[in-house]
């Protein structure tokens, strides 16, 4: 790898395998492009802003003269931009549209103009739709049941027509649920931790039973790396964190690790089309000789510990964009 484009790299996950990147590639440059939208955070990259071997471009995958500058003299391009919040998607799905859809396909027609030699799609395995029973492989049928989860399964299809098609040496990568330092608050994992630490209410919905599987941020970052480097191109890995937890069991032990009531928890309407059970077989991944290395315990206890050292990050972003969402969602709470 001698010069990556990663786009997103501004969000959660893009931002912490921006500090992986640089440290596994110890010779390699870093360009994000990123929008910088409500998700994206100049702050998550602070420890590497300083760092000659990396480079930030505020701008839009759909935008192709932007996308241009970006990837060239690129190798390598990662794609972790997108709109990524199912609640925001039933509300506001035009975005999602554009980002997930018409910003991979610009990307998708700069890189085999340009040649990049390896690209990864970064996909979710909410594409699949709920599962019952079993676990979906990587040949399963897509069912996607929200505007994001249907909106990454367009730019999955793209993804892999364009490796079909004009042989863009390419790998979708679909892991299960992320967790870790820079998540925004908006999500069920740092949702739980920022309310805990103020004593509100924890709002669970329909019973609190769905079932995820979680994935520390950073074994995600060595899985995407790993197909980076030795991915077959044209095909799809699934990658999972064999931990699977229903809702309320997730924020019991997260309770539990802040010493604070369960009485906080707190059952409010349902997500609209809600999926019951997201559930993944791996074995494609695992035969590269990857394994989720972080025990979901020791994963979750770092990450508290970072929300509570971290209050600085976390609230003025509570304060502003979320806030506002919340209070048009469930009217002021
Ligand atoms: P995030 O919402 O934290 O970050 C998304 C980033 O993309 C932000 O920095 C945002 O500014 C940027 N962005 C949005 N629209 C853009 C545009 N038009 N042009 C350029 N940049 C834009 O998301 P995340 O949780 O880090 O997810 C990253 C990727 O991983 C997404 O593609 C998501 O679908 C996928 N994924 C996430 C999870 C998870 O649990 N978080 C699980 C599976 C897959
Ligand atoms: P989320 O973090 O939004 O991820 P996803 O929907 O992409 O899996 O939600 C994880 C689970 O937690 C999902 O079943 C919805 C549920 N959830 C709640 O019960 N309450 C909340 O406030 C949020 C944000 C999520």
């Amino acid at each position: 790898m001698n010069k990556i484009l990663v786009t997103g790299g501004a969000g959660f996950i893009g931002s912490n395998f921006v500090s992986y990147a640089l440290e596994r590639w110890r010779e390699a440059e870093v360009v994000v492009l990123d929008k910088l939208t409500y998700a994206g955070n100049l702050a998550n990259l602070d420890a590497v802003k300083y760092d000659p071997r990396f480079t930030f471009i505020r701008g839009d995958v759909a935008d192709e003269g932007t996308v241009r500058r970006a990837v060239e003299g690129c190798d390598a391009v990662i794609n972790f931009a997108a709109e990524t919040h199912v609640d925001r998607s039933i509300l506001f799905p035009r975005e999602f549209v554009f980002t997930d859809v018409v910003g991979t396909f610009t990307l998708l027609e700069v890189a085999r103009d340009v040649g990049v030699e390896r690209f990864v799609q970064v996909s979710t395995d909410e594409v699949y739709g709920s599962i019952e029973e079993g676990a979906f492989d990587e040949l399963a049928a897509l069912n996607p049941s929200s505007p994001y989860s249907a909106s990454k399964a367009g730019g999955d299809f793209l993804a892999l027509a364009y490796a079909k098609s004009f042989e863009l040496p390419l790998m979708v990568a679909r892991s299960t649920n992320n967790y870790g330092p820079y998540q925004y608050p908006e999500k069920l994992i740092p949702l739980i931790i920022t309310n805990a630490l103020e004593d509100r209410p924890l709002p669970l919905y329909g019973d609190g039973r769905q079932v995820r599987d979680w994935l520390y941020v950073l074994d995600n970052c060595e899985a995407l790396a790993l197909l980076l480097e030795r991915g077959e191109a044209g095909a799809v890995y699934n990658v999972g964190g064999d931990c699977e937890l229903e809702n309320v069991d997730v924020t019991r032990r997260i309770l539990k690790v802040l010493g604070k009531p369960e009485e906080l928890i707190t059952y409010v309407k349902d997500r609209p089309a809600h999926d019951r059970r997201y559930a993944l077989s791996c074995e494609r991944i695992k035969a590269l000789g990857w394994r989720p290395a972080t025990p979901f315990d020791a994963g979750l206890e770092a990450t508290v510990r970072w929300y509570v050292e971290n209050e600085g990050w976390w609230r003025p972003l509570r304060d502003a964009a979320f806030e506002d969402y919340y209070r048009r969602q469930y009217g002021g709470r």
